[in-house]
Formats: C-alpha cells, structure tokens, sequence
C-alpha cells in the first residue's frame, strides 16, 4: 500500500469518472451493468475519502452533453442516482457528509428533484466532508449562467461594474463557497476535461489512470493522492520561491 502523507492531503478533490460502458464491454455486459458498478465504486470512493479526512470531493455525474446518449442510458442513469442517492442518505448523516450539487438540476424529473432536495437539506449542517454531486452539469453553462446573473445584479444596480473581479466571478459560480480543486483526477486513459470545472480547475493538478471507472477504489484513490504529493505547484512562481531559497 502506497503511503500517504495525512498532513500534505488534498482539500478538494475532483473526478472525471469514466469507463462505465467499456468496462462493461470488457465484461461481456450491457453499459447499464458498467454504470451499476461505478455506482459502487462511487460507494468506496466516498468511503475513502471520508477515512482519511478529504475536505470536499466533487464527481462528474452527468455533463450537459451527457442527454444526447440514447434515452434507454440516459433514464438509466438517473434512475441509478436516485438509487444511490437513497441508499446513502444514512451513511452521509452518520458520517459527517453533507451533499451539494453543481449544474441545472431544475431540470431534472421530479423524484430525482425531491431526492435531492431532501438529501441536501438532511445533509445540510453536516461539516466533515462536503460531496458535490456535477450533475447536468457544464462548465461553459456555468460560466455563462455566471455572466447572466451578474449582468442582472449591475442592471438592477445591486452590483457597480468596477467591483467585477476574479473573487466575485467565482461567487456567481455553482461553485461559490467551495475551494478550487486540487487535484483532478480522470479514470478510463482519456486525456480531456470534457466541460468540467473550466474556470476552478486553473492550477489544479491533474491525475490521469487507465483504470475504468468500476474498478476504482480506495488503492486507486491513494496512489492518485501520492502521485499529487509528489507534485510541486508553483502556481507560476519558480521552484526557489516556493521552497524559500535564494532569491535574486
Ligand atoms: C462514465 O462512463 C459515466 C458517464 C459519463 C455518465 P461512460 O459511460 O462515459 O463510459 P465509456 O466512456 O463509454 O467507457
Ligand atoms: C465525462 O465523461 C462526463 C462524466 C463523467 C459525467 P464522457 O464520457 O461524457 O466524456 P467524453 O464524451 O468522453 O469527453
Ligand atoms: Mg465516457
């Protein structure tokens, strides 16, 4: 087992969970079995995270792109959130988890609404460990969602234009109140960010695996975590300044 260093840990991490349907090609099944057991994986992902004390994990559940699957693995998919989202409900209140979402989720059918809805109100003062479910979500809707609500709040005069920075950007983001991520990781061998966190993920590192999505776990999560330790962010400085050494 990989060791990881508890005190170096990531505060948000995000995942790309991808691999569903080959996973289920590999193994001779139906793409709704693959999803079936990325649920799972989904289960001992959380799990992990919890144990050692990840602040904030967000999945991509469902991109906006996502509806123009076949509507036979589109209702699939919804139907197996709202299974998970039922199941879980539980393990989140013993466990300190609150649920949060990113993206239009007024769109979505009603039990899934009313699910949600009532996880995230249960969940609500729960203060370990916040998962963020993506889901119809996209990172140039968000963007330009952002951009509609803000031009609405100078319009109606409750926002002035020259007090338009990065920081208040961020606060019309789905995102609003929640760390960038820190590390990105995107199982399945794609190299892509496929519309997630556009504007959040600008100095995120990014982890890339070709283990499908049902295959991950606790192990797949921990060696992501030491690879991201190994890692130095200069976030554009050099590595002298980060490390405090000598300085022209
Ligand atoms: C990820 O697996 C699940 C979702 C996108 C909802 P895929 O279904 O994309 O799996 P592949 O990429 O076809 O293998
Ligand atoms: C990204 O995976 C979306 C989710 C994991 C929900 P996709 O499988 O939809 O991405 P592309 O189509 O390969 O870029
Ligand atoms: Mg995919």
């Amino acid at each position: 087992m990989t060791e990881i260093d508890l005190q170096k840990l990531p505060g948000h991490i995000a995942i790309i969970m991808d691999g569903n349907g080959r996973w289920a090609q590999k193994h001779a099944m139906g793409r709704i079995a693959g999803h079936k057991k990325g649920a799972e994986a989904v289960r001992l992902t959380v799990r992990a995270c919890r144990e050692i004390g990840i602040k904030v994990l967000t999945l991509y559940a469902f991109s906006t792109e996502n509806w123009l699957r076949p509507s036979g693995e589109v209702k699939a998919l919804m139907r197996l959130l709202e299974e998970y989202l039922r199941s879980e409900i539980q393990e989140m209140l013993e466990n300190g988890i609150r649920l949060t979402t990113i993206g239009d989720t007024e769109v979505l059918k009603k039990p899934m609404k009313t699910i949600l809805k009532e996880t995230i109100a249960k969940t609500a003062h729960n203060l370990d460990m916040t998962l963020n479910l993506a889901l119809n979500y996209g990172g140039r809707d968000e963007i330009v969602g952002a951009v509609q609500d803000l031009l609405n709040d100078i319009r109606r005069g409750t926002l002035a234009e020259q007090d338009v920075t990065k920081d208040l950007f961020s606060r019309y983001l789905d995102t609003a109140g929640l760390p960038d991520p820190d590390l990105l990781i995107r199982t399945s061998g794609e190299y892509r960010i496929s519309n997630f966190l556009l504007w959040q993920s600008a100095y995120t590192e990014f982890y890339y695996t070709d283990v499908l999505w049902p295959d991950f776990n606790r192990d797949e999560l921990f060696r992501a975590i030491t690879e991201y330790q190994r890692r130095e962010r200069r976030f554009g400085l050099t590595s002298d300044q980060i490390h405090g050494g000598r300085q022209e």
